[in-house]
Formats: C-alpha cells, sequence, structure tokens
C-alpha cells in the first residue's frame, strides 16, 4: 500500500493537522515517459503553506489532492528513456510514499561525497537560493553588513555564513533568544536580532546594532522585518527578495510602507528572483558550496524527522520557527 497525506481543506487561516487526512492508496504504475519512485526525503519549505493561497511561480494546490512537496526517490519501475531502475531522482512527489512522475519533470540526482539529505540542504534549492540570492543577486563585499532575515532557518543560516566566508559583517534576525546566541556561537553570525522580543523591538535594535546602516538585506520573511529594515538601510543598499515567510500563514497583513518613497529617498536597489532563475550557474553554487563544506568554513544544519506521518506536523512547526536549518522528512532509507 501507498501511505499518502490528502489536503483535506484549504487553511483559512493557521495551517493545522485538520486540514490533512492520511489514506492509504495504491501503489501507481508507470505510463509512458514516467516513472515510478519510492519515497526517500521529501523537504519541507515554507513555500509549501505559500501554494495553498493560490497560483505562484507554480500552479495552486487545492483540497483532495495529495499535498504537493519536493523530494527525492529511488526509480522502482520505469517506461522512461531517461531513468534506470535504481536511478536516484528529485521532483515534485507529493506527501507519499511512491508516485508516478513524468520524465520531464525529474532530475537524476549525480554522485556526490556526503549523506543523501545534502542533496536537499546544502546542494539542494536551500543552498543554492543562499547562495544565487546572496552572490548573483546583490552580490557582497568583504567589510560590508549583511542583514539576513529567518537566519536560523535553511536557507538564511547558509546565507549568513557565505557572508561570512566573503568578509562581511553578519547580523541575522530571528526568533528567540536562544536560536540568536547558536546563530552567534555555533554559526560565526557578528550578532543576531531576536525579532520576538517585544522589550527591545526590531525598528529600534537594527539602528542601534548597525548604526553605519545596512549594505545588503537577504529578505526571507517581508513584514515588518523588512519594515525595519528599509528604514535601517544605508544610502544605495541592496535588497534582494527571496520570499515573504511572514505571510504565508494566518490572515492576510498589510505590507511595508515607505516604497517606493524609502527606495527613492536612500537610492535602494530591491529585487526578487527565483533559484530557477540561476539555474545555469548551479554547476558554480554546488563547487563553492561543497568546498566550503568541506573545509569546515560552512556548516550544514539539517533538522530531519522520521516517517511520512511526520509532515503535516513538521510543516506547521516549520512556519511556527521550529526548525533549524533544513527541515526535511526522512520517508524510507538511503538506498545507496
Ligand atoms: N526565491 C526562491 O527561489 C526561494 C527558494 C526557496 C525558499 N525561498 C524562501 O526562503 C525563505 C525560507 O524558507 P525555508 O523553506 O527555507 O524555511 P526556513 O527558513 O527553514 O524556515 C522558516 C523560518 O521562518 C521563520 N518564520 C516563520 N514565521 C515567521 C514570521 N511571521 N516572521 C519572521 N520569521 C518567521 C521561522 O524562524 P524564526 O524562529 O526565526 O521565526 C522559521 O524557522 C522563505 O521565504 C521561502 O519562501 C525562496
Amino acid at each position: 500500500m501507498n501511505k499518502q497525506i490528502m489536503i483535506r481543506s484549504l487553511p483559512q487561516g493557521n495551517l493545522a493537522h485538520d486540514n490533512f487526512e492520511l489514506v492509504q492508496g495504491e501503489i501507481p504504475k508507470a505510463q509512458t515517459g514516467q516513472v515510478v519512485v519510492r519515497t526517500i526525503l521529501l523537504s519541507q519549505d515554507a513555500a509549501n503553506r505559500a501554494w495553498m493561497q493560490g497560483a505562484t511561480y507554480r500552479d495552486a494546490i487545492g483540497a483532495g489532492e495529495v499535498m504537493s512537496s519536493g523530494g527525492i526517490g529511488e526509480v522502482i519501475e520505469t517506461k522512461s528513456d531517461k531513468f534506470k531502475l535504481g536511478d536516484l531522482i528529485s521532483a515534485d512527489i507529493g506527501w507519499q510514499e511512491y508516485a508516478a512522475v513524468n520524465e520531464s519533470s525529474a532530475a537524476k540526482i549525480p554522485d556526490f561525497d556526503g549523506p543523501l539529505t545534502h542533496a536537499i540542504s546544502l546542494l539542494g534549492v536551500a543552498g543554492k537560493t543562499a547562495y544565487h540570492g546572496l552572490i548573483n543577486v546583490p552580490g557582497i563585499h568583504a567589510g560590508e553588513t549583511l542583514v539576513v532575515s529567518a537566519a536560523a532557518g535553511s536557507v538564511g543560516s547558509i546565507v549568513g555564513q557565505i557572508g561570512k566566508i566573503k568578509g562581511a559583517r553578519v547580523v541575522g534576525i530571528a526568533g528567540g533568544k536562544e536560536k540568536c546566541d547558536w546563530l552567534v556561537q555555533e554559526l560565526g553570525f557578528d550578532a543576531c536580532l531576536d525579532y520576538k522580543d517585544e522589550s527591545a523591538p526590531l525598528r529600534h535594535t537594527i539602528g542601534k546594532t548597525i548604526p553605519e546602516g545596512v549594505d545588503v538585506y537577504f529578505d526571507n520573511t517581508g513584514g515588518d522585518i523588512l519594515q525595519a529594515a528599509l528604514f535601517a538601510m544605508k544610502l544605495k543598499g541592496r535588497i534582494s527578495c527571496c520570499g515573504a515567510v511572514s505571510m504565508y500563514d494566518g490572515k492576510p497583513k498589510p505590507g511595508p510602507f515607505g516604497i517606493p518613497g524609502l527606495l527613492v529617498t536612500k537610492r535602494l536597489r530591491m529585487e526578487g528572483f527565483l533559484v530557477s532563475d540561476y539555474s545555469h550557474l548551479d554547476a558554480d553554487a554546488n563547487h563553492n558550496l561543497s568546498q566550503w563544506a568541506a573545509s569546515g568554513q560552512l556548516k550544514v544544519v539539517e533538522d530531519v524527522l522520521q516517517g511520512i506521518e511526520a509532515a503535516p506536523g513538521g510543516l506547521i512547526g516549520l512556519l511556527a520557527g521550529e526548525n533549524r536549518g533544513k527541515r526535511m522528512i526522512q520517508v524510507a532509507p538511503d538506498p545507496r
């Protein structure tokens, strides 16, 4: 049988367990141009929740469907010339133990040293988003001040570490003192601001911590944090718009004010990107990320939950800030 987690209903407020239901489906059969995979790992992404809000860079997802999710699967049946039995592929597998996948929307995982989890974290969307979104969007130079939000998350924790490797002063923004202490003590950030500390609001602490102004702000959150960062930017500062996790869950919230006024007066450059825009530079990203990890300059932080049943709670928890580094679900053991 094939354990699947379906979307029972789309959330009206915060995502909850009763938006999902576990069902027992059939193991699918491959059609021409398809493979059937056994799911090994599923990525958990803040964007999974955004897909429930409507069409974005991909189709919206809706009630009655298997919950969508990127992941890695092992080919157990093939009617594709592109993939053979035993290949490990990445694709939108969904929250299920077995999936039929079209060859056109799957890619073979290249051989690499290290655990398979790295294909989701360091060498997956998380690492590439951090790399391209920092290096190829705003760029970062030695001596500059870089601020990154959702700094203890999968993308943010890598962005901050790349900033340090490039010689920047790095200030993270994260929820809670423990996470902030961890970013400074374990990942080498220069400072971290707790945006949840009501006794020290971010709009005050950011200016006090960075009186010289922010050269580059890597925005994972949007909302109030982007608002605070906009006021703290240096003249001609650059903002890399990666995502808006503060807007994905719960009721709609107003965006920051000061756009375009602050962009004009401070001559800021604010640029959005999708990781796929830079796929032609993925080899560079993988090469540098692998080298930095191998030399110990970059710590790969993973948060691996066990079993398909953990997926709903894992995503709800990710949106609530439970995770450090890249959250994923190990559905079956690494077959390598
Ligand atoms: N542009 C692209 O191509 C691309 C690709 C991948 C991901 N992304 C974006 O990258 C960002 C990170 O996503 P991820 O999937 O890697 O998740 P993640 O950073 O591993 O986890 C999400 C983190 O967001 C923080 N958060 C949740 N609600 C928040 C709120 N209301 N305000 C501030 N912080 C909040 C939580 O940490 P705290 O404890 O600090 O609150 C949580 O740990 C998202 O915005 C995502 O959309 C963009």
